[in-house]
């Protein structure tokens, strides 16, 4: 039996080569990432990449141990794909980096089924994270100069991802992203009990706003099951699951402990201490896919300065569920993508 121990699993130069060839077909034979027949073939399609990839990432999600691994020394193709946009906004479909957004595709579902929320990046399914001038000091992925702080993502949400994948196309300043994986035995088992509670309130962050979003008539509805988000007061519990090794859940930034619960507030500041105290650097190498299990490991960003002149560090992004049903009632088809 394979357990994935090492977080790093590098891929020997001769299959990159051949995964490279694979992504480069498949991108001629489908029309981009939202095509239907490509994301209904993607699980049969992914069973072309080589076997012990494919085994390492299924340990990594059964075992359920590791809050991330990064699958490295696949292959980018830095002229191909071009300079770094200045938006996500108005980019040729299929884009130039066609066969990357493939890449993370594939490995998304040998994960579970890719998924986008209609409220962040317009719907699109396949997420681009660069700096965009203006939103220098924004908690998003499109922010620069302030740390992006630590969060689960889209915590807020019911239906959140159970897994992200950050899939690398440039980082030439080597800009880390920061994880933090707790050990709960640090915490004090009073403060266990009071966030395996539902004392805690996490509200939707900005990416999902329609500030940030283009909005048409239609879309009203969806910003405002946001904004009621936003509003109301439901809440949840920030550690879940096993006592012994619990699932976590927190966004601090977006979150509230309600005045009358002096106890969860002193709860909350330990765990959040322990958060800091455990972060640590992971910076991503072009062909870098950083793996996140959601459930387990908070995320964000190092603060840095863009340079706007094309070479900014380039990312993109997908979320995978491992249960679509649960979503179904707010989207429009048994195989619609959007939440
Ligand atoms: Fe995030």
């Amino acid at each position: 039996m394979t357990f994935a121990r090492d977080p790093v699993y590098v891929v020997p130069e001769e299959e990159a080569r051949s995964i490279e060839s694979l992504t480069l077909k498949l991108a001629e034979q489908y029309n981009g990432p939202e095509d239907e027949e490509l994301l209904r073939e993607l699980p049969i399609l992914a069973a072309e990449l080589p076997v012990d990839q494919r085994r390492y990432l299924r340990s990594f999600a059964l075992d359920d141990r590791l809050g991330y691994c990064v699958i490295r020394g696949l292959r980018v193709d830095d002229s191909r794909i071009g300079d770094t946009p200045p938006h996500w906004r108005d980019r040729p479909d299929p884009s130039p980096e066609f066969p990357e957004e493939i890449l993370l595709l594939l490995h998304g579902a040998l994960l579970g089924e890719p998924f986008a929320w209609r409220t962040q990046q317009d719907g699109r399914l396949v997420h681009d994270i660069f700096p965009i001038k203006g939103y220098e000091t924004e908690q998003m992925g499109v922010g620069s100069t302030e740390l992006l702080t630590l969060h689960t993502e889209d915590a807020f949400h019911p239906w959140r991802a159970d897994f992200l994948l950050l899939g690398c196309l440039r980082n030439p300043r080597g800009i880390a992203s920061i994880i933090s994986d707790i050990d709960v035995d640090e915490l004090d088992s009073a403060h266990v009990d009071i966030l395996m509670q539902e004392n805690f309130i996490i509200r939707p962050d900005d990416s999902h706003l329609a500030v940030n979003n283009i909005i048409s008539e239609s879309d009203g509805d969806m910003f405002s099951e946001i904004d009621r988000l936003k509003k109301d007061d439901v809440r949840v519990a920030v550690l879940w699951g096993d006592r012994n090794a619990p699932y976590i859940r927190i966004d601090p930034y977006f979150m509230e402990v309600p005045d009358d619960n002096p106890e969860a507030a002193e709860a909350f500041r330990a765990i959040e201490d322990l958060m800091e105290r455990s972060v640590h650097d992971v910076a991503l190498e072009p062909g870098d896919i950083l793996v996140i299990n959601n459930h387990r490991l908070a995320h964000g960003r190092r603060p840095f300065t863009a340079s706007y002149d094309g070479r900014d560090r380039w990312l993109k992004r997908v979320s995978v569920t491992t249960d679509m049903r649960k979503s179904r009632a707010k989207r429009g088809a048994a195989t619609a993508r959007l939440i």
